[in-house]
């Protein structure tokens, strides 16, 4: 296994999270953390748990890395924050 990601669908919304997206160390800048999110974009798209388009994650403001990639597949700031972390969002079909 080189990597981990959770998906949820927060009922409460409606909207999908991806939690705890981590590829490991010796493993990263090979492309499979790209790879994981399309995965999980596409199976997103599928609507497995409910039909919002929204797709919701946080991330640390200083997390570069994971901030370019989100933002390569569209995910934008909301503006929402909780201490370091910032909320991005992406709305899909
Ligand atoms: C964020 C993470 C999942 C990226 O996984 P990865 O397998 O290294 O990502 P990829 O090799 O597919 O690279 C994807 C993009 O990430 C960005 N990126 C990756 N490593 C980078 C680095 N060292 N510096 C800057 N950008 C980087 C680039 O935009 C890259 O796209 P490019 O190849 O077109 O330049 C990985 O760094 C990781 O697990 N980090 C620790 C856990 C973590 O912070 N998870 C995110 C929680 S919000």
């Amino acid at each position: 296994m080189v990597g981990y990601v959770m998906v949820i669908y927060d009922y409460d919304i409606p909207e999908y999270d991806i939690w705890h997206m981590m590829i490991d160390e010796s493993n990263q800048k090979r492309g499979y953390g790209s790879a994981a999110l399309d995965r999980v974009l596409d199976y997103i798209k599928a609507k497995p748990f409910g039909a919002s388009n929204r797709v919701t994650l946080t991330c640390n403001r200083d997390n570069i890395q994971a901030l370019k990639l989100y933002q390569s597949r569209g995910f934008a700031e909301t503006g929402a924050t909780d201490e370091d972390e910032i909320e991005l969002s992406l709305m899909i079909q």
